[in-house]
């Protein structure tokens, strides 16, 4: 999502909830608010009485106001009036402007040419590294530790399947991993702890930055990183959480249950391996086929 627009939500939730005290999730969009000039609600998202953006505006869930935060079926399709929506901020500029509040994707790193701006690196970077040399860990002088650095701009849980997937890989699958990155010549890089993190998944760079022939620079092409990852939704849904639900449920636990919503994945982006085909699933894991 926006980070700009993160930071500045987490400013207005305080600031908003010091002035009127409603009960909203962490971090949430402000809520009891007349809509100012720039802003523009369709006609069909339905405003309070007194003209007010409420819950209803934006939820299509019947009285949600009512419902504890976590019961919330956030994958039901008119969670988002309107919705699904393939990016949260497709969802915002349904209201905002877009030109306004667009932000610099910073994965897109090289130009028309070929070349890069060396200030970009330095978001994540302490300063730019040469992409032909080689590095060690602590020689990459992130400006902060690779398992949290995403987290800033994205969330913890952007997605299902990638908080539950930070953890440390048993020995079996460590040994399945490092057979995977020598046959498919790529780096699976764990944390200090040996842990998964985002970019065990995930590579931070544009393809082409790093040379393909590197295993750093090794990921998947063919996406378009400023269209970003495209889902499109699939007919076996409802058949697909109905099939999964009760297995999930007792893989899981007491912990918090979760709505699974199969969606197809039509193009993907800054991965290392693809999740389409399944062969990054396979990377790590060894499913009975
Ligand atoms: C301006 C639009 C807007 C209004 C008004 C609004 N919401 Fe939301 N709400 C959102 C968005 C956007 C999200 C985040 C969706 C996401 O991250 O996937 C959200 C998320 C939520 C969630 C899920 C939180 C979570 O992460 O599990 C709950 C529950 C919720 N809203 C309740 C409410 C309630 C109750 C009200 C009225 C008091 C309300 N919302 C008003 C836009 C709005
Ligand atoms: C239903 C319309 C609607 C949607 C959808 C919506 N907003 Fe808003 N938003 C508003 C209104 C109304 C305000 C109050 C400020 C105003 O009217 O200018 C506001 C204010 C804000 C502010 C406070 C700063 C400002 O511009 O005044 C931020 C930040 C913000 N929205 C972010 C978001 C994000 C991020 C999303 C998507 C997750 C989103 N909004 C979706 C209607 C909406
Ligand atoms: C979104 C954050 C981010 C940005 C922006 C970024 N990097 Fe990185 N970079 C990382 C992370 C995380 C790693 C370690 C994981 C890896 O190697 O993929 C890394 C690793 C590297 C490596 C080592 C690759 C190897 O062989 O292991 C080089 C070289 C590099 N970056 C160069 C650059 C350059 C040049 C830029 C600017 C054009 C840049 N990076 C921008 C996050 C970033
Ligand atoms: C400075 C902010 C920033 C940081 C740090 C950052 N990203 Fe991003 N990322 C973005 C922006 C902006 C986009 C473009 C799409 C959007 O606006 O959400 C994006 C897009 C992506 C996408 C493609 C999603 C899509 O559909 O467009 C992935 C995957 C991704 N980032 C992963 C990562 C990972 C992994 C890291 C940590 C190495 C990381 N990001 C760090 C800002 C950031
Ligand atoms: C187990 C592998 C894995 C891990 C770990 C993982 N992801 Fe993903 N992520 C994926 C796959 C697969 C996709 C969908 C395909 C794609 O990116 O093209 C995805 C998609 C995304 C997207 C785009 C989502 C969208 O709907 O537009 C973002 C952003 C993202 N990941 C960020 C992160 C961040 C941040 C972390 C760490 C907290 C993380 N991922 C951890 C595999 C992973
Ligand atoms: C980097 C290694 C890695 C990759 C890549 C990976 N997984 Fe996992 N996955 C794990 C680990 C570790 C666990 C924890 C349980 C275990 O050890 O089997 C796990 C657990 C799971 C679970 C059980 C979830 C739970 O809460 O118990 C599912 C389902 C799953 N993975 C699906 C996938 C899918 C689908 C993909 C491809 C998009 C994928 N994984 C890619 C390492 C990985």
């Amino acid at each position: 999502m926006h980070y700009v627009l993160v930071f500045a939500l987490l400013f207005v939730s305080i600031a908003a909830a010091a002035l009127r005290p409603v009960d909203l999730p962490p971090m949430h969009h402000p809520v009891n608010i007349k809509p100012s000039k720039a802003v523009n609600v369709p006609k069909d998202f339905p405003l309070n009485h007194r003209g007010e953006i409420v819950c209803e505006t934006c939820h299509g869930i019947e009285a949600i106001e009512d419902i504890p935060f976590d019961e919330v079926d956030k994958y039901a399709p008119g969670f988002l009036r309107e919705g699904p929506y393939a990016k949260s901020t497709a969802f915002c500029y349904r209201c905002h402007e877009e030109k306004a509040y667009r932000r610099q994707n910073i994965h897109d790193l090289l130009d028309a040419q070929g070349n890069y701006d060396e200030k970009s690196c330095e978001y994540c970077h302490q300063k730019a590294l040469d992409p032909e040399k080689e590095y060690t860990r602590e020689q990459l002088k992130l400006r902060l530790p690779p398992e949290t650095i995403c987290l800033g701009c994205h969330l913890k849980t952007p997605h299902l399947n990638a908080l539950n997937h930070l953890l440390k890989p048993g020995k079996k699958m460590r040994r399945h991993m490092q057979a995977a990155e020598r046959k498919f010549s790529i780096i699976l890089p764990l944390d200090e702890q040996g842990r998964i993190m985002c970019v065990t998944c995930h590579a931070p760079h544009e393809r082409g930055l790093i040379g393909v022939n590197k295993p750093a620079g090794n990921q998947v092409a063919g996406g378009d990183l400023k269209e970003g990852v495209v889902y499109e939704d699939h007919p076996w849904n409802a058949v697909y959480r109905a099939d999964k639900q009760a297995r999930l449920a007792k893989l899981q636990g007491n912990a918090t249950p979760v709505t699974l919503h199969y969606r197809r994945l039509r193009s993907e982006v800054l991965l290392r391996l693809s999740a389409k085909d399944g062969s990054l699933c396979l990377a790590c894991h060894e499913f009975d086929r």
